[in-house]
């Protein structure tokens, strides 16, 4: 069985770095076979959807994404299909390109492991394509729309140092317990009108 890897939190310099990209002959070697191993494991461990190396502390470019049946049958079936949260099968994403397919905004709460017990609203296109190589080093495209392309997005973020709460509506950052206690219920629209706008703040910070 792989090791559980610790999972970086905010503030740790690593998760603020540009990855650098691997090489064919890297991925296929021993060194990150393993390290891909035990990033599932952590992933899955955690649990959680997508897991990028710099959250375990490694500045490289190598992600894994994987949405399990299981998670996706514990949720509300209304939530999840509003959501477009479908499975993704365990899939290793080395040097990834990002390319939006639909810039369509959808706004949804959604976490990270970085920021454990936190979920905040980001938004986030509808569906992008992803070419980067898999495990082997061979090259592979994904096209993705919904929830499994907000993962995408996440993920590939992290890679270049942006985290979520740099693309957030800043005021609905919420613990994971308030957001079910409070704004469980309501959607996301009523929670943006709810919790304000930061536009009346700029008298405060000037002064
Ligand atoms: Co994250």
């Amino acid at each position: 069985m792989a090791n559980i890897l610790k999972i970086v939190q905010a503030g740790h310099p690593v998760l603020r770095q540009k990855a650098r990209p691997l090489t064919v002959d890297e991925l296929r070697g021993a060194e990150i076979s393993r390290l891909i191993d035990e990033m599932r494991e952590t992933m899955r461990d955690a649990p959680g959807v997508g897991l990028a190396a710099p959250q375990i502390g490694l500045p490289i470019q190598l992600v894994v994404i994987e949405d399990r049946p299981e998670y996706i049958d514990r949720g509300d079936p209304d939530e999840m299909k509003a959501r477009e949260r479908t499975t993704v099968p365990f899939q290793v994403l080395a040097n990834p390109r990002l390319t939006v397919v639909d810039r369509s905004p959808v706004e949804l709460f959604e976490g990270c492991l970085s920021f454990a017990d936190f979920v905040m609203v980001v938004p986030r296109v509808h569906a992008v394509k992803v070419e980067a190589l898999d495990h082997r080093g061979v090259p592979v495209t994904l096209s993705a729309h919904g929830w499994p392309a907000r993962i995408l997005q996440h993920e590939i973020d992290h890679l270049r140092g942006v985290l979520c709460v740099d693309r957030m509506h800043s005021r609905t950052l919420t613990t994971v317990r308030n957001q079910a206690r409070h704004w469980g219920e309501q959607g996301v629209p009523e929670v943006l009108t709810a919790v304000g706008t930061t536009d009346d703040i700029d008298g405060v910070l000037l002064s």
